[in-house]
């Protein structure tokens, strides 16, 4: 059964793990395979622990388990373009390979939308690579709505983004409650099956 819990400053190299773990089997062909294969999971963790240590205001980030292994995370807060109508922001989320399609996903976007509302946010933006049809669909599937396309500049390579966003994170919550058995909460057992 999976469970939601709030992340901590020791989760960060399973944070990385999850991270380049799923980096490498979702953006094969979508991103320069060097940078693929150079991912340093250390380096991310450390990066992680960093920033999860300086403890910055406004943002929610959830992991998911499963008998003790963490098999997602997602992460959100303040939008990084302030310009825009969404004030907060999805920045990650991302699942062990194999553990896709089982309603995990769902899950953790419940508890972002739940915890981002409880801080004040209404709105919410999420940049995918262009080519991650899987993802755009997911996005889609939750009532997200295409926003704009951009470039994501990787190490020196421009990789194509594209936007969707929540407008009312109101429309988040039901759409993922619905699927969720309402079990999305932190701290709350799920019921994601498989
Ligand atoms: C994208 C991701 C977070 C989605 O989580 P998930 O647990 O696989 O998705 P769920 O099972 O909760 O799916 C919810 C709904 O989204 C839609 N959906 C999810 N994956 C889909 C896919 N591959 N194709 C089409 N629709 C999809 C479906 O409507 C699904 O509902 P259903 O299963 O009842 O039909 C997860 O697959 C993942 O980590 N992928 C790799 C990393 C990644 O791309 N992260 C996003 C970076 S922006």
């Amino acid at each position: 059964m999976i469970k939601l819990r709030h992340s901590t400053v020791d989760d960060a190299g399973a944070i990385a793990r999850v991270q380049a773990l799923s980096w490498q089997a979702t953006y094969r062909g979508m991103i320069p395979q060097d940078y693929l294969d150079a991912i340093d999971v250390d380096a991310w963790a450390e990066r992680h622990r960093g920033h999860m240590l300086e403890e910055p205001e406004g943002f929610v980030s959830y992991m998911a388990e499963e008998e003790g292994e963490i098999v997602g995370w997602a992460l959100g807060g303040p939008n990084r373009d302030q310009r825009m109508i969404f004030s907060a922001e999805l920045f990650t989320i991302y699942l062990l390979p194999g553990y896709e399609r089982r309603g995990i996903g769902r899950m953790l976007m419940n508890a972002v939308a739940r915890g981002l509302m409880s801080l004040g946010f209404e709105s919410m933006i999420v940049w995918v690579l262009r080519d991650n049809w899987a993802a755009r669909e997911f996005y889609e599937a939750l009532g997200g709505a295409y926003v704009v396309r951009g470039v994501m500049d990787l190490d020196g390579t421009d990789v194509p983004v594209v936007s969707y966003g929540w407008r009312n994170l109101g429309v988040l919550l039901e759409a993922t409650d619905q699927g969720s058995g309402h079990c999305g909460e932190a701290g709350r057992e799920g019921s994601a099956s498989g």
